[in-house]
């Protein structure tokens, strides 16, 4: 996983991968050549445990729809003085220049606190989406020989970053990380960090414009500047194997990473791995798995202390060892067959009026609604990489993680820049969570239409996630299932023969104007020898709202004859493997406008502020007997 290659080559590669014929052999997830051009420059695997100094709090921020910090009126390059990105103090300016007149003073702009959507800002900018900047002047850390990264965990959608009034480089993608390198870039004093981010949504982008979720703008997870040593411990992959080996592919970045000795060592188990980088930085090493591994499941979310040192550098992460497999139709983990026992969910906190502001505290409050409350053992993270919070919190409560990129409906499956932006994504998604354990399928998309070219898109992106960790499980949702005749389906889509878990998105009774006897009485038919899990179900309720009589749609009692329905023709699929329903709990969606919704998408089993439906209740107790708890 090289980076910084020049351009042409990494042209090159996309040509090569794009003619590559869908699954030719793998290439071997140790040398991901193929991929150099889509991997990120600094992975900086476990920044959110490493040593730094966060800038995240209160910045500056200045609305501008018509992109007037850009380009003039007739669209023509600023001179510097009327780039916002410029390294101007306005008012010290102004001083100085009674005359000087801008149109624009981030400086004294009103403030925000960040991490957080803009949609938490300020009531005018629920609907906004455009550009915004924002500014944050800082003091740099010392140095003292290190090298220093600025990180974002994510700016939901395109970011442009400029330092001192230089751009140091543009992210495209609104919920993976992305850092540079500033080490030569910063000042002792006030820095004036200013980050252009625009959430426009384009037929082009992952995801294009249309979806049914809110469009949370902005500088939406922590900013941190992250000090390491010269030669620093860039990615690491640490993990237990099918063979019952811990395996750890560790790659240094920096001027001494080669022929450098490396140690894992996991002190609880009394295990240590050594080894010695080859020229290209990295190294793999392997030991068996020592008897007394204790293996992470839902049941024993068992965490273990793991050190990483090469030369001047050291990690600690917390990881789990455990291993997830398919068989036929079931899906197997740490060597048993399990039922995915799910709801999904979006990046969304409990409240009234959410702008993705996932702390903690706010992520551990909808984990535990799904562990302790439907008695559940997963969760699928819809639509996109939810906050490395989220995927930390999993691992520690113990919930399987369906993890998905936003490979969206009527994404542009013909356009080469779209799927490059979608394989940078998803390996972004990939080399930041795959020490995750929790983590246990990579979704590559979800209810994307049938055709050649989305077959190669999508096919591609599984072939990737594969490539980069064969450890794991790819699956995608697909909403493509056929019906044979009344009550009769089968699944059919080319996409399904590339991946190991089928999801099937199914809304019979809710869409359409089949019955709930209906749906009692469907019959499912799979020509695939593989799992399959309902990626989605759900109907909408208003919390509240009952109707015993009537059912009426949107009624709380409708709602949950629903979900009795759909659970009874879930009991009589033999490769069904588990379900993560739609949804935890009502989520903003601008295209839901009638009387019950208001703006919300209300499947949720719970109302926006956490009030339990009624369905809430049919899912848990049907879940407690899943689990054999009663
Ligand atoms: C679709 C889609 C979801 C959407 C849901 C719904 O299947 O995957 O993003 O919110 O159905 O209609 O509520």
């Amino acid at each position: 996983m090289r980076r910084n290659r020049p351009v042409f080559a990494s042209i090159i590669a996309t040509l090569m991968l794009a003619a590559t014929p869908l699954y030719a052999a793998p290439a071997s997830p140790a040398d991901n050549a193929a991929y150099a051009a889509l991997v990120p420059a600094y992975v900086l695997v476990n920044a959110d445990r490493r040593e730094g100094v966060s800038l995240s709090g209160p910045w500056h921020y200045s609305v501008d729809p018509y992109r007037d910090g850009q380009a003039d009126f007739l669209g023509r390059p600023f001179k510097v003085s009327q780039t916002r990105g410029a390294d101007i103090n306005v008012e010290q300016a102004s001083r100085d220049n009674p005359n000087a007149l801008y149109e624009y003073d981030l400086g004294r702009a009103p403030l925000a606190d960040i991490p957080g959507s803009w949609i938490g800002y300020d009531p005018q900018l629920r609907y906004y989406n455009g550009l915004m900047w924002y500014q944050k002047r800082f003091d740099a850390p010392a140095a003292d020989g290190k090298r220093i990264f600025l990180r974002f965990g994510a700016a939901d959608y395109r970011a442009t970053v400029y330092l001192n009034g230089q751009v140091i480089g543009e992210h495209e993608g609104g919920f993976t990380p992305f850092a540079f390198d500033v080490t030569d870039k910063l000042r002792a004093k006030d820095n004036n960090l200013v980050v252009a981010v625009d959430s426009t949504r384009t037929p082009d982008t992952i995801p294009p414009t249309v979806t049914d979720w809110e469009t949370y703008g902005g500088i939406t997870r922590d900013v941190t500047l992250v000090t390491t040593p010269q030669t620093y411990i860039d990615d690491d992959f640490i993990r237990l194997t099918k063979d019952g080996r811990i395996a750890a592919d560790v790659a240094l970045e920096g001027a001494d990473k080669a022929d450098q000795a490396v140690e894992v060592s996991v002190p609880a188990l009394k295990l240590m791995l050594k080894g010695t980088t080859g020229a290209d930085g990295r190294v793999s090493l392997s030991a068996k798995a020592p008897a007394g591994l204790k293996r992470w499941s839902p049941d024993t979310p068992t965490l273990y202390d793991v050190r990483v040192t090469a030369g001047a550098d050291s990690l600690s992460d917390r990881i789990g060892f455990r291993t997830i497999e398919v068989k036929g139709s079931q899906i197997i983990l740490n060597g048993k067959p399990l039922f995915l026992r799910g709801i999904s969910l979006h990046e969304e906190e409990f409240g009234p009026d959410p702008s993705r502001r996932i702390t903690p505290e706010a992520s551990r409050a909808l984990l535990t609604e799904i562990k302790t409350g439907l008695h559940g053992n997963f969760v699928r993270l819809a639509h996109y990489p939810h906050s490395e919070v989220t995927t930390r919190m999993a691992d520690e409560l113990g919930l399987l993680v369906w993890s998905e990129i936003p490979v969206y409906w009527s994404a542009n499956f013909t356009r080469p820049e779209t799927l490059q932006a979608a394989q940078k994504m998803i390996a972004e998604n990939i080399l930041r969570d795959r020490n995750r354990a929790a983590v246990v399928i990579w979704s590559v998309g979800n209810e994307t239409p049938i055709s050649d070219a989305r077959n190669h898109f999508l096919g591609t992106l599984a072939q990737e996630a594969h490539d980069l960790d064969g450890s794991r499980l790819i699956s995608a949702a697909l909403n493509t299932a056929t019906s044979n005749g009344p009550n009769d389906i089968s699944i059919k889509d080319p996409l399904a023969a590339y991946l190991d878990v089928i999801g099937i998105n199914t809304y019979n009774g809710w869409y359409g104007n089949g019955t709930l006897e209906d749906v009692r009485k469907t019959v499912w038919h799979s020509d695939y020898d593989k799992p399959m899990i309902f990626s989605e179900f759900g109907a909408g309720a208003k919390y509240g709202y009952h109707d015993p009589a009537q059912q009426h749609r949107f009624s709380e009692d409708y709602q949950a004859s629903y979900y009795k329905a759909t659970l009874e023709m879930a009991d009589h699929i033999p490769f069904l493997a588990g379900m993560s329903p739609w949804i935890l709990k009502d989520f903003r969606s601008p295209r839901r406008q009638n009387t019950w919704q208001q703006g919300w998408n209300r499947k949720g089993l719970l109302s926006e502020t956490g009030q339990r439906k009624q369905a809430f209740f049919v899912l848990g107790d049907y879940y407690q007997k899943k689990a054999g708890e009663k």
